[in-house]
């Protein structure tokens, strides 16, 4: 293993937007802080800790869904885009935080759902009233399948199957047509195809933006052009529904609504704004056009990728381990392929995703500190705008759930449902294959401190909190120079102030390594050199001559961290070297 003399061949750094030095923090309003005791996170609650966020360095603040909602994706079914739910507070609440944010030098990123609304959003209801509706174009309905009993299986119009388990399709016997739902079947999927959707979308979003909002994630965005012919999709091994899709990722019109979107909302707005455009199934080619700065679609995308490679066949509910060397082609190769145009986001978790430390690293008792800040610097130091989902700062780990009455999430609920019932898995197989990748492991409520309920709400909250809140929570680590907290604040900080982590090149070194994660980072005039050991074994790298000299930059054992050539468990380095010129 040899670590290579880092070619610093970047020119002058571009004078890229603001972004480039900015970190996300993703806050999940339902489990973050509840200040009225009802055992669910609102906006007070996320007020209450603006201080904490500002110490931490974040820029910009993503707020998961608040609006007016049945819940039944927990917000990511929308009912009214311009009200706020009372469960999560009011719009005079959204506008202190917004405000509270703003003071502090911060950004507010709402989240956009426009893939779908609730089956009970007003648009939806007055489509389903009648076929002669104005607003029945505004969703996907469709006859039965020709010779089948309408409403029995098999006679939804495609065989495609929803992220959520069940048909794609839900049946509307007063109409005698099927609506099409992605996800739940409270989720109906919007027709992007009508003007009006699109006009009545675009108008909404202005309105956020007129009240200061600072930009938008958009929920599933590359799902909203569907080949409108919906053709049925392929069959995977256990599976018990068609695959749709070919027929809606990075559709027929995917960009020219980008590009329509752009130039209804943003292209006249001066502010520094964000847009990230959440894109399962996306490619690194298309993740070039979309982030073209001259294509104006959207500034960057998060990529599914990475977090598809623990995993068979792309199905979470059979994980399988994650081998080093396949997380680094994948990352190295959105690192190359947005070099040169575009840009990346940088990601370990979200509020659908297990926890980084969990799943990336090493959540022992001895490890699991090590591995939550060697994470970090990894993901942190990549070209790109790094994002923290709420609690990663703390190094929390995932949940131990017990029976499938402990979960919450309606996509787990509808799996173990479908798999005990239809697929004839036992219920003892289905919980122990859900348990590492579910997305409940993100979801337990943000541990602030060792008191009842890790100080999250004072009333019953509405997913366990995890018991080891009792030693990994804020209140131990904020002034604790060595914490995970800190160790976040330093590698937000270096983004900040160091033009090599915010504009470098990268350059992926030692990529057949099994153990050790290794890439250089320059501008003219200096490098980086990144090396983590992604293993609980000592790693031996042979660092070349140029680095003898190299001054420490970051490491996340005690005391400085010298440029041998020893890594030892889950270790970080990261040393600087200054070149000539
Ligand atoms: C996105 C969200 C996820 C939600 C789904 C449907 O993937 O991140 O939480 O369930 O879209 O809206």
């Amino acid at each position: 293993m040899t670590v290579e003399q880092p070619t610093a061949e970047s020119t002058e750094a571009p004078a890229r937007d603001w972004f480039q030095s900015a970190v996300v923090y993703q806050v999940y309003p339902r489990s973050f802080a509840d200040s009225d005791g009802d055992g669910i996170g609102d906006l007070r609650g996320i007020i209450s800790k603006l201080d904490y966020l500002h110490r931490l360095g974040v820029d910009v603040l993503w707020l998961s869904p608040i609006y007016t909602s049945p819940q039944d994706d927990n917000g990511y079914d929308i009912g009214d885009y311009r009200s706020v739910d009372p469960i999560f507070g009011t719009l005079a609440d959204l506008q202190e935080l917004t405000d509270g944010l703003h003071t502090r030098g911060m950004k507010l990123v709402m989240d956009l759902v426009v893939s779908h609304t609730s089956d009970e959003h007003p648009w939806f209801v007055e489509s389903r009233s009648s076929k002669d509706n104005p607003k029945r174009d505004w969703y996907w309905w469709r006859k039965p399948r020709a010779g089948t009993v309408p409403g029995t299986p098999g006679a939804e119009p495609n065989n495609w199957g929803s992220a959520f388990s069940g048909p794609a399709w839900d049946y509307d016997p007063a109409s005698g047509e099927y609506y099409l739902h992605l996800f739940s079947k409270k989720q109906p999927d919007l027709n992007w195809e009508n003007p009006d959707v699109r006009a009545a979308v675009y108008e909404m979003m202005n309105w956020w933006l007129d009240r200061g909002v600072d930009g938008f994630r958009m929920d599933v965005i590359n799902f909203i052009s569907k080949d409108t012919a919906l053709p049925d999709g392929p069959m995977a091994d256990g599976r018990l529904y068609g695959d749709g899709t070919p027929y809606y990722i990075g559709g027929p019109r995917i960009h020219e609504f980008l590009q329509e979107m752009h130039r209804e909302v943003f292209a006249d707005r001066t502010g520094p704004l964000l847009t990230v455009g959440e894109m399962p199934g996306v490619t690194v080619e298309e993740a070039v056009l979309f982030t073209d700065p001259a294509r104006a679609e959207v500034d960057m995308v998060f990529q599914f990728e990475h977090v598809a490679l623990d995993q068979e066949n792309g199905n979470k509910w059979r994980p399988k381990k994650l081998k080093l060397t396949e997380l680094k082609e994948t990352l190295g190769r959105w690192q190359d392929g947005l070099a040169a145009t575009g840009w990346n986001s940088l990601y370990w978790g979200n509020h659908d995703q297990a926890r980084a430390v969990s799943r990336f690293g090493d959540d022992s008792p001895q490890y699991r500190e090590l591995s939550a800040k060697m994470l970090a610097g990894i993901l942190h130091l990549h070209r790109g705008t790094p994002y923290v989902y709420q609690g990663e700062e703390l190094g929390m780990t995932n949940m131990s759930f017990g029976a499938i009455s402990d979960y919450r999430d309606i996509e787990v609920l509808n799996h173990h449902r479908e798999a005990t019932t239809h697929l004839g898995h036992t219920d003892a197989d289905v919980l122990a294959a859900l348990a590492p990748l579910n997305r409940d492991n993100a979801r337990t409520p943000v541990q602030w401190d060792a008191t009842r309920h890790a100080g999250f709400t004072t009333g019953a909250p509405w997913i366990a909190v995890n018991p080891n809140a009792n030693h990994i929570n804020a209140a131990a680590q904020i002034d604790d120079p060595g914490s995970v907290y800190n160790f976040y604040r330093q590698v937000i900080e270096l983004r900040h102030t160091d033009a090599a982590v915010s504009h470098g090149d990268f350059t992926m070194l030692m990529p057949e390594d099994e153990h050790v994660y290794a890439f250089t980072r320059s501008i003219p005039g200096s490098t980086l050199l990144v090396l983590g050991n992604f293993s609980g074994i000592g790693q031996h790298v042979t660092l070349g001559e140029a680095w003898d000299t190299a001054e420490p930059v970051l490491g996340n054992y005690p005391g400085n961290a010298s440029a041998s050539d020893q890594l030892r468990p889950w270790e970080l380095k990261v040393f600087r070297r200054h070149s000539d010129g």
